[in-house]
């Protein structure tokens, strides 16, 4: 065997190996010298240069069967909506080790701060949810059926491992590539300049907005420490737990113009002005719901402790804003508001 560094070459499998997480979990691991196949239709962007794309659709019958044969030191999951798809991986593949990446959604309660992945109540498993995921006729399945099928793979991974798999339940995933998060609004604002409107500090009733996410490239790197140390146990990944104007602050001063002036705007304003909260157009992105105070506050003193590293959020702002200008990316504004609502919100206030 080659050498990884100080590690011996891993035979690892991404089942996916093409989108923004398994990408960045393929990518990673060529870069560190393993040896890596990606599963995927092949319909999008290329695996990472360095890995070989084993075509398959999981959707169709034995989809896998053509690597039956082969052996793994490693395994990673990432499919989303299909244990369907899980359920044949455990029974053809011959891994060693396994990683479901499955979701912050599997809690059932998203509203309490300070949970950790052992604490709170998950959702209802659905093992009867059969269903070939067809993103088309279910573009935003509900957050029941998301972590309820989560929770299902999650245990039929569990089962089929002795519980020594690795199971990661990612929050906000944010970086480079990723085009539908809330977050990437912020780098390319606030890199405009002039006057930006931004969340409050705290709710309409007094609680401090909070704000928590993940560099993808920091997850992908624990995933592949995960296989190549065989790490098992299930953890939260999100970075520490911030305030959402330190998040937003961190990202100002990472890429902000000198003319930048920020202006928070209160919850009843927003309200008022009709702007969405969260994400999607029309929102002021990262104003988080009070559902999800919960979700944007865990206790990820765990999953720090097994050896997680989130880079500053500031490093991550940058890489976003290049990756984002290099592509031209996010001209159509999947969260955020246009230059003109902004000025009209701003209006509001006086500015
Ligand atoms: N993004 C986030 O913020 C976030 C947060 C929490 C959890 N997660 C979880 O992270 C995981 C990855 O999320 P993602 O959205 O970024 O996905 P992704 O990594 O983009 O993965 C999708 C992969 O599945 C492949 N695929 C899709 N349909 C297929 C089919 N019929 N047969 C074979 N391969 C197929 C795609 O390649 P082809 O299209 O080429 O087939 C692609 O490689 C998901 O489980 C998601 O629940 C993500």
């Amino acid at each position: 065997m080659q050498s990884a560094g100080r590690q011996p070459r891993l035979r690892l499998l991404v089942l996916g190996g093409t989108g923004f997480v398994s990408g960045a979990v393929a990518a990673e691991a060529v870069t560190r010298g393993h040896d890596v196949t990606c599963v995927a239709r092949g319909t999008g962007t290329p695996p990472p240069e360095g890995a070989r794309l084993f075509r398959a659709d999981r959707n169709e019958p034995a989809a896998l069967a053509g690597l039956k044969d082969s052996r793994f030191d490693a395994a990673v999951e990432t499919a989303t909506l299909a244990l369907p798809w899980v359920g044949d991986a455990l029974r053809t593949l011959a891994a060693d080790h396994w990683t479901f990446v499955s979701s912050i959604s599997v809690y059932a309660d998203t509203w309490t701060p300070g949970q950790t992945a052992h604490s709170g109540r998950l959702r209802p498993a659905l093992p009867s949810d059969t269903a070939r995921y067809d993103p088309e006729r279910d573009p935003e399945p509900s957050q029941a059926r998301y972590g309820g099928v989560k929770v299902a793979c999650e245990r039929l991974i569990g089962e089929a491992t002795d519980d020594r798999a690795l199971i990661v339940r990612p929050g906000l995933l944010v970086g480079p590539g990723d085009d539908v998060s809330p977050f990437g609004y912020w780098p390319v604002r606030m890199a405009r300049g002039a006057t930006a409107a931004v969340p409050p500090a705290v709710s309409a009733d007094g609680v401090p907005l909070p704000a928590q996410c993940l560099d993808v490239r920091d997850l992908a790197a624990w995933i592949v420490d995960g296989a190549e140390e065989r790490t098992a146990g299930t953890f939260d990944a999100a970075g520490p737990p911030l305030a959402l104007p330190t998040l937003l602050q961190e990202i100002a001063e990472a890429v902000g113009a000198p003319t930048l002036e920020t202006v928070e705007v209160p919850e009843e304003t927003l309200h008022e002005a009709g702007v969405n909260p969260w994400t999607g157009p029309g929102s002021l992105p990262l104003w988080p719901p009070r559902a999800l105070y919960g979700v944007l506050s865990r206790d990820v003193s765990a999953s720090l402790a097994a050896g997680l590293r989130a880079r500053p959020i500031g490093e991550t702002a940058g890489d976003v804003l290049r990756d984002r200008l290099e592509r031209g990316a996010g001209k159509g504004l999947a969260a955020g508001l246009t230059p003109v609502a902004e000025a009209s919100l701003l209006h509001l206030l006086g500015y």
